[in-house]
This record gives C-alpha cells, sequence and structure tokens, in this order.
C-alpha cells in the first residue's frame, strides 16, 4: 500500500475529504459520549515546528493522546535540523522510528521535499503557501452550523496568503464559489486563481465582495515570517477589517470564521469575535477533530474502503 500524504487539499479526493469532514463530526461526538477509541497505542506522531504554535501543537497532540499514542516535539533549536542537516536525510531517518509526522515551515517545498524521502504520512501543518489542516476545521465548522457548503459564496477579506490559497483549493473541493477582497499586490497564488477561474474570483471593494455571501473569512495581515512588513501591511490592509457592520452586508445566516490568533482593531474590529455570527472558537476546537479523522485515516486507511 503506498504511503499517502497530505500536503495540500488536492492530496485527498472530495469523496475523502467528505468522508474526513463526517469522521470528525463522528469522532467528536464520540468523545462527548466519553468512548475511547485508542486506535494509535505504540504509535507516534514527529511534529516539526519551524515556525511558532498554540492550536496546531496542541491539537495534534491531544489527539495522539486521545487515540492511545504519543506525539514528540521537535524544533530546529534543540535538533539538528536547525545546525544544517538536509530535510531529505531528517525525513530518512525520523520516518523509520515514527508512524506520520507533521511540519510547519515556511517554503512549501520543504515539505514537498520531505514527503518524497519519508516512508510514513507527512501532514503539512502551515507553510508560506498552504494552511490545508486548518480548512478541515473550518469546513466541519460550517457544516455543523449551516450544513453543506457547496454552492454557497464564500468571500476571503484581506491578505491573498496561505489561508486564502488553501480557500482556493476547498472552493474546488468543497464546490463553493470563492471572493477574494484583497488591496492592489497582495493577491493569492496567481496559477490558483487562474486554475480555478470557474469559480474564484477578486474583487477590491470588501462592501461588494461580502453581498450576499453565506461564509465571511479573514486572517492576519502580516502572516509568520513577515513581521517586518506589518506597519506597511496595516496602512495596506485598513479598509479591509471585517465588522458586525460589514457582515450586515452579507445573508442573513452567513458566518465569520477567523483561523486565530486575531489582531482585534486590525483584520478584526474589537467586537467581531463577539459577535453571535462569528464561529472562531468552534472552529478552533474542530482543529482537534479534524485531525483526528485525518491521523486516522492517513495512519490506518480506515475508511478508504467505504469511499
Ligand atoms: N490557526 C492556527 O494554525 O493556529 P496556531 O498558529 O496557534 O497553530
Ligand atoms: N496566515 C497566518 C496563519 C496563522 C495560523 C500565518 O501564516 O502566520
Amino acid at each position: 500500500m503506498s504511503v499517502r500524504h497530505f500536503l495540500t487539499l488536492q492530496d485527498l479526493d472530495s469523496s475523502e475529504l467528505g468522508f474526513l469532514i463526517q469522521r470528525a463530526i463522528e469522532l467528536k461526538t464520540m468523545l462527548g459520549r466519553g468512548q475511547t477509541h485508542e486506535i494509535m497505542r505504540g504509535k507516534t506522531l514527529g511534529m516539526i515546528f519551524e515556525k511558532s504554535s498554540t492550536r496546531t501543537r496542541v491539537s495534534f497532540e491531544v489527539a495522539m493522546t486521545q487515540f492511545g499514542g504519543a506525539s514528540i516535539f521537535l524544533s530546529p533549536r534543540d535538533t539538528q535540523l536547525g545546525r544544517g542537516e538536509p530535510i531529505e536525510d531528517s525525513a530518512r531517518v525520523l520516518s523509520r522510528m515514527v508512524d506520520a509526522i507533521m511540519i510547519r515551515t515556511f517554503a512549501h517545498d520543504t515539505v514537498e521535499a520531505f514527503a518524497s524521502h519519508s516512508r510514513v504520512p507527512v501532514i503539512n501543518a502551515l507553510t508560506d503557501d498552504f494552511h490545508p489542516c486548518q480548512l478541515l476545521a473550518d469546513m466541519q465548522t460550517y457544516v455543523e452550523h449551516r450544513g453543506s457548503i457547496q454552492g454557497k459564496k464564500v468571500v476571503w477579506i484581506g491578505d491573498g496568503n496561505n489561508m486564502c490559497n488553501s480557500y482556493i483549493n476547498a472552493a474546488r473541493q468543497f464546490d463553493f464559489e470563492l471572493v477574494v477582497a484583497c488591496p492592489d499586490g497582495f493577491e493569492p497564488r496567481k496559477d490558483l486563481v487562474a486554475d480555478n477561474s470557474d469559480r474564484v474570483s477578486i474583487e477590491r471593494d470588501p462592501a461588494v465582495a461580502v453581498a450576499g455571501s453565506h461564509l465571511v473569512v479573514t486572517d492576519v495581515w502580516a502572516s509568520m515570517g513577515q513581521e517586518e512588513e506589518q506597519s506597511a501591511r496595516v496602512r495596506a490592509f485598513s479598509d479591509y477589517q471585517v465588522s458586525p457592520a460589514l457582515m450586515d452586508r452579507a445573508d442573513s445566516q452567513a458566518l465569520f470564521m477567523h483561523c486565530l490568533p486575531a489582531h482585534r482593531g486590525e483584520e478584526v474590529s474589537h467586537d467581531m469575535l463577539d459577535d453571535p455570527r462569528a464561529v472562531v472558537w468552534d472552529e478552533a476546537e474542530n482543529r482537534l477533530h479534524a485531525q483526528k479523522a485525518l491521523l486516522e485515516f492517513l495512519v490506518t486507511r480506515s475508511g478508504e474502503k467505504n469511499l
């Protein structure tokens, strides 16, 4: 059986992704009932973090604990990764010991290089280009609150960053329309926009973009690694703040999401996260359930035969 990786949403097909969302909801219910599900006893997840994290680290570690397995946090500060050992060699060595590996890093080709030398599943836990694990949680959250997202209008407000690129992939895989409202010069990856032009468009005016939408999503203006651009970005994005007033232009059933951490007073107004349309805490919690479904699928390949 060949090893499966999850570097972008495109590594799974639409039916596999749909299965993961349903399985995440099921695992959440099982956990709520106090049902144990220790399918990874004796198994270990290696977790490489070259950037900071709260949600991703905790959700993967807790997932492995709940599955009866273990996780190892690896940072470049105290591994040979930080002293120049090639990524390919690290992949060869680690994948002979652990059962799956997740990586949060800068360049997307680092996770690609790692995966191509790994014997075990590799999960992208955020690169400069993509954040597919977050999209699993976002899609689960939408389904829980509103049912299927197929055919809905989703609006991305702000930077055309890693999250925005993953929303483009999600538009294809979950079959929705995506409007990206971003300032000139901060568009998502051009190849992704071009390849998905039947469902992805750019609109400069956030008020126009949001009209009639079912889901509004934003993210920080300066991502990890862009700290020096912070003040220039605050200026460039000043018209792109999501507030309850902007949400009033959306559909009456619209939801608001943000992968977090959020900067109140920048990409969101001070009151946006407390608005009843914001589902950001469910979204954060669902990182745990969605990644449990992902780990179960990649490591045990359960569910595959039913698709
Ligand atoms: N949303 C998200 O990935 O959060 P962390 O950076 O805290 O992991
Ligand atoms: N775009 C943000 C997401 C953080 C979860 C970043 O890359 O920093």
